[in-house]
Formats: structure tokens, C-alpha cells, sequence
């Protein structure tokens, strides 16, 4: 898998801003998903738990067992942070996370409403100081965690 070619500045921008965010992963992890919610509500019957769906999106993010998805969410994104200038020890992981996602109905499409929702809570978290370098280098960073998750997609093979 590529760095995503990223600039060793850009490495340095990606791990500055993550570590407010890493400070309370939770807390922003749900600012993340209730933005995906308003962005795309078709993506919140996916969620379920013992087959019971939510019927809004509040229910969904007070959920314990949404909120483990949102911490797994959290530590996948530290992982491609910890691991920015190599990211190729990440590939086969990645490929197996995508194909458990295609096997409970997400779309790959829906990947970049995620990439949208991460943008706008960093914004929310660092506000100005959230520039179009940081933007950028984070759009970088995501797009290539989504490749990578993306070969998963009809590609047969390992699951769990
Ligand atoms: C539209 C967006 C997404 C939907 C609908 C979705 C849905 C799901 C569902 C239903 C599960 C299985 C139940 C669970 O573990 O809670 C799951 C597991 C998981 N998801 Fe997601 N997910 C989405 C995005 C993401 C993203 C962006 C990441 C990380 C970058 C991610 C990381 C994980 C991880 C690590 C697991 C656990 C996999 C395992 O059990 O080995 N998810 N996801």
C-alpha cells in the first residue's frame, strides 16, 4: 500500500492534530458519527445489535455497543496515524476490515461520507488552525485507508 504520498510535513501535520483528538477518542468519534448521520441516515439501519435497528440516530449513538464500534473506528484511524510512513504493514488488515464491512451491507460510497464526517470533526476540534495543509495531508491519509480497505470489496478470501 502507497504512504498515500505523503510529505514527511504532512506526516507532522497528521500527528500534531491527532493527539487532541486521541486525548478523548470517544467524545469525538461521536461528533464524527452524528455528522455521518445527518449526512447519510441511510447508513444507521446498518448498525444492529442482537438484530434490533435503531429508530434515530440518538438512540444509535447512546448505544453501548455502537459506541465500541465508534472506539474500534477511533483506533483504526490512531493505528494509520502511528503507522503514516508506512502504511504498507497495515494493507492485508485493511483488505480483511473491508470485507467484513461489505459482508454487513456498507457500501463503499458511504466510505467517503465517513472521509467528509472525520473532516468536519477535526474542524470542529481545532477550528483555523485547521488549514487547507491539514485538510489536505488528512484527506491524503483517509483516501489511502479507504483504498486500501476497498480491496476488500469482492475480492474472495479471508473473513474472519
Ligand atoms: C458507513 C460506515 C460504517 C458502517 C455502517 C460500519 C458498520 C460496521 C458494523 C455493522 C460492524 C460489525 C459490528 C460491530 O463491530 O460494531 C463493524 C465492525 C467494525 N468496523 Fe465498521 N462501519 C463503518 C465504518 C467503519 C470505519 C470507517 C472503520 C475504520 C476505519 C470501521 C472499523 C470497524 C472495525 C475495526 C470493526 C470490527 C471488525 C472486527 O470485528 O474485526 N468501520 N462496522
Amino acid at each position: 500500500m502507497e504512504s498515500g504520498g505523503l510529505s514527511s510535513t504532512e506526516q507532522k501535520l497528521i500527528r500534531e492534530s491527532w493527539q487532541q483528538v486521541s486525548a478523548s477518542p470517544l467524545e469525538h468519534g461521536v461528533v464524527l458519527f452524528a455528522r455521518l448521520f445527518d449526512l447519510e441516515p441511510d447508513v444507521l439501519p446498518l448498525f444492529q445489535y442482537n438484530c434490533k435497528k435503531f429508530s434515530t440516530p440518538e438512540e444509535c449513538l447512546s448505544s453501548p455497543e455502537f459506541l465500541e464500534h465508534v472506539r474500534k473506528v477511533m483506533l483504526v484511524i490512531d493505528a494509520a496515524v502511528t503507522h503514516v510512513d508506512d502504511m504498507h504493514c497495515l494493507e492485508e488488515y485493511l483488505a480483511n476490515l473491508g470485507k467484513k464491512h461489505q459482508a454487513v451491507g456498507v457500501k463503499v460510497a458511504s466510505f467517503s461520507t465517513v472521509g467528509e464526517s472525520l473532516l468536519y470533526m477535526l474542524e470542529k476540534c481545532h477550528g483555523p488552525a485547521f488549514n487547507v495543509n491539514v485538510r489536505e495531508a488528512w484527506t491524503k491519509l483517509y483516501s489511502a485507508v479507504v483504498k486500501a480497505m476497498s480491496y476488500g470489496w469482492d475480492v474472495p478470501g479471508k473473513v474472519e
